[in-house]
């Protein structure tokens, strides 16, 4: 087992960073493929909080590798801000660090429209406010800005001219905005460009390589297959492939490379932004796991949505990414509380459904649950835990017919049991 993906299972959140992080130690390449800094991935060290956005997870390991494939929508200032806040920690360097040439540009002009959008509240997805969406479309469109393009100021001028065409068009006469000028941008950007030299590589042929060599590699998934432009709940959705499908475009490797599909999972849901969530608890109980579990954004500070385990969207999520095993996480926030569901189907229209699918209309489901006992556990012994949260794990495999691989139940990095060996 030589390459793993960590793919997040739901809406996101899930603690992504903190099993890259518990697995990158064995990795030579921590890999991330797609999203931008919408991502906010935490990892905790002792008493230190390490949050990243575009960073891959595996950088605080001097072993490893990190790589930002082409896949992926980068922000040059707010990666510099993101190196500017971890140094404190760890030092990034072009000898730890490489970005793809052909990664695509996030502008200010695209941070500008996914705000107009947002903001004039007509068809709100409560983005993460970065530009993502806007930067994937103009990847989708042709007209994107690739990393390679910051090097040539005229030729920078060039790109943005086309890539500026409709949207100044958008911004004078239909939103009534204000915009940087094309001068002003590209002198920003080539500016980055500079400073970013060193890290640039062509990725494709070191993923190749490493490939070859049979080096170990671990794929670092942002977001969740919830989230996901095709399998998620459109159009409550992020602009990219978030599940496992994504590593093959994003950061060029095909299907057979990559044999563990690490699905994480946080042993209860939660959900940031608008969009459906069958199983969100608007009762005391939704409040108590928000606050215990401390849950708020790692990029934008919102709250998140808090809500019992859905097995229907697990389910699917499985399916869709071909999941293989699982890391549940945040037990410890369900361990004492005096009462515990779990979502086995949905009702819509009057039919069951115990497995979601595309297009399945999530905002008309009918969460039906399972009480369960409550279990308390202090998680101090190794693979021996309280009856009860034993029968809340082996619920889960049996359900979604995959094993629990690890186990996490608390923030900090050793607060982990592994049931299964990963990276042999
Ligand atoms: P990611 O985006 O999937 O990497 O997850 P986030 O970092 O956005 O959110 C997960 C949050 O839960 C972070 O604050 C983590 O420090 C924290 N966390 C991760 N695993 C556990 C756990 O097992 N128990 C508790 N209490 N917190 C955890
Ligand atoms: P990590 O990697 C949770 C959500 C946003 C919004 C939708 C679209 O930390 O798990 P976007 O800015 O991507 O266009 O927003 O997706 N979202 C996330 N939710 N975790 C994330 O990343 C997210 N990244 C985006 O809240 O609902
Ligand atoms: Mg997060």
């Amino acid at each position: 087992m030589n390459t793993i993906a960590i793919i997040g299972a739901q809406w996101g959140d899930e603690g992504k960073g903190k099993i890259t992080d518990l697995l990158g130690q064995h990795a030579d390449y921590v890999i991330r493929f797609q999203g931008g800094n919408n991502a906010g991935h935490t990892i905790i060290v002792k008493d230190k909080k390490i949050v990243l956005h575009q960073i891959p997870s595996g950088i605080l390991h001097d072993n490893c590798t990190s790589i930002i494939a082409h896949g992926v929508v980068f922000e040059p200032e707010a990666f510099w801000h993101e190196v500017e806040s971890i140094k404190d920690h760890i030092t990034v360097t072009p000898e730890r660090l490489k970005i793809s040439l052909n990664a695509t540009v996030i502008t200010r002009y695209h941070k500008l429209l996914d705000a107009i959008r947002e903001g004039n509240g007509k068809r709100k997805i409560g983005t993460t406010g970065k530009g993502i969406g806007p930067a994937y479309e103009d990847k989708i469109g042709r007209r994107a800005i690739k990393i390679k393009d910051l090097f040539d100021k005229e030729l920078l001028i060039q790109k943005l001219q086309i890539a500026l065409e409709e949207k100044a068009y958008l911004f004078e006469h239909f939103y009534k905005t204000d915009f940087p000028s094309i001068e002003e941008e590209a002198e920003r950007l080539y500016q980055y460009g500079q400073k970013l030299f060193a890290f640039v590589e062509d990725t494709f042929s070191l993923i190749d390589k490493a490939t070859q060599e049979g080096k170990k590699m671990l794929f670092e998934g942002a977001q969740g297959v919830l989230l996901d432009i095709d399998y998620g709940s459109y159009p409550y959705v992020t602009s990219s492939s978030t599940g496992a499908a994504g590593i093959y475009t994003g950061a060029g490797v095909t299907n057979g490379v990559v044999t563990e599909k690490l699905g994480i999972v946080k042993a209860y849901t939660t959900r940031v932004g608008e969009g459906p969530m069958p199983t969100e608890i608007s009762e005391e109980i939704g409040h108590m796991i928000q606050t215990i579990g401390n849950e708020f954004g790692a990029t934008t500070g919102r709250k998140r949505r808090c809500g019992w385990l859905d097995l229907p969207s697990l389910k699917y999520s499985i399916k869709a990414s071909s999941i293989t095993s699982i890391a549940l996480t945040k037990l410890d926030v369900l361990s004492g509380l005096d009462e515990l569901k779990i979502c086995y189907a949905y009702e819509i229209d009057g039919k069951e459904y115990d497995c979601a699918y595309p297009g399945l209309d999530l905002a008309k489901a009918k969460p039906k649950y399972k009480s369960l006992p409550p279990f308390k556990d202090d998680f101090s012994k190794d693979n021996q835990y309280a009856t009860e949260l034993n029968e809340y794990i082996e619920l889960i495999e049996q359900t979604l017919n995959i094993p629990v691989g690890i186990i996490a139940f608390g923030p900090e990095r050793d607060q982990i049991h592994l049931r299964k060996k990963y990276f042999h």
